[in-house]
């Protein structure tokens, strides 16, 4: 039998709404302690816990940061860090109209019978995890799904699992009244071409919102986070507007209306050239979702070279922060 769709609260539907909200982006600083502290030792400073807090303290305490940004999604340890006032970061977020989000995935692990691909992991539990998150005053959560492109990948197995996996996240974020960050990264590592990463994603996406009709996630009340369609890193480049097209024709044929918007992540694409390409396909417009950005390298490398660890140059960092929140805002104007 059909069950019949699942009826999302108007709070959850206001909230993700909010998410993309006009004008403005959701700012990524949910790298692992690994990952972020191999960003840190990258550009000499000392990868210690500390300093990460400190780092996150300078991000989420940038002045004007409300101006450009809808959401914040947090790392969990900075959903428990507290800040020299004694509030907790969702706490600080929330009083200046900031919403605060949390990456509840645990990240990847190799995927079965499908070698050199991978599946995201962090279902066993999850709802609890999610009650938890909900209780410190997060309002939205992340999952990232990771895909390969190769001469075999990504396989069908390796598409149905990750989409599979989302779907579950999604639909057990909704029913604890989170709203799900839905992210399917194709990964830019290659030498494929655009028309290899065209196919790609719309194979990947179309499987996505199939397993998230399946699981009966309510598309009004959930966030796209996807990669824009670009070619490999090391295959034949395509210009702005090549990418700028490809990436708009994919969503069009594949995200649902009901969708309130599409936030796009850098990927590993230089800070300039993520924001060319998100202004690019702004003016393809109008569309039938919010457009808007949810980077993390892109809106931070700056920020982290311009602080460099020392306790002096907090402004500093704070300031190439907000003028890169600023260039993606500007990129989202209707032209
Ligand atoms: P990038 O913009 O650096 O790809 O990060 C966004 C993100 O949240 C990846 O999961």
């Amino acid at each position: 039998g059909v069950a019949p769709q699942w009826a999302p609260a108007e709070g959850l539907v206001a909230t993700a709404r909010a998410m993309v909200a006009a004008g403005k982006g959701i700012l990524a600083i949910d790298e692992t302690p690994k990952t972020i502290s191999k960003r840190l030792a990258a550009v000499g400073i000392e990868p210690s816990e500390e300093q990460r807090k400190a780092y996150r303290a300078l991000l989420v305490g940038t002045p004007g940061l409300e101006q450009a940004t809808s959401g914040v999604i947090l790392q969990e340890e900075t959903v428990h860090q507290r800040l020299a006032d004694g509030r907790s970061v969702p706490e600080a977020l929330a009083a200046r109209g900031v919403l605060p989000g949390v990456k509840v995935d645990r990240g990847t692990a190799p995927l079965a019978l499908a070698p050199g691909e991978l599946v995201t992991e962090g279902l066993d539990g999850l709802a609890g995890r999610l009650e938890e998150f909900a209780a410190t005053g997060v309002r939205f959560a992340k999952w990232r799904a990771v895909l390969r492109v190769g001469p075999t990948w990504p396989s069908g197995r390796a598409v149905a699992a990750n989409a599979h996996a989302l779907a579950r996240y999604a639909a057990t974020c909704q029913e604890v009244g989170l709203v799900p960050i839905v992210e399917p990264e194709v990964l830019m590592d290659g030498d494929h071409d655009l028309v290899v990463a065209s196919r790609v994603s719309q194979m990947v996406l179309d499987t996505v919102f199939d397993e998230l009709q399946h699981a009966g996630v309510a598309m009004e009340a959930m966030v796209l986070k996807p990669a824009m369609v670009v070619p490999g890193r090391d295959g034949p480049p395509a210009s702005v507007e090549e990418v700028a097209d490809a990436t708009v024709a994919c969503l069009r044929r594949c995200v649902p209306a009901a969708v309130p918007g599409v936030a796009f992540l850098s990927g590993g694409q230089s800070p300039r050239r993520a924001s060319e390409h998100l202004a690019a396909i702004v003016r393809r417009g109008p569309h039938p979702w919010t457009i808007t950005f949810s980077f993390g390298r892109a809106l931070q490398d700056e920020a982290l070279a311009a602080w460099a660890g020392r306790p002096e140059q907090v402004a500093a960092g704070q300031e190439a922060l907000l003028a890169a929140l600023q260039r993606n805002q500007q990129a989202l104007l209707p032209t």
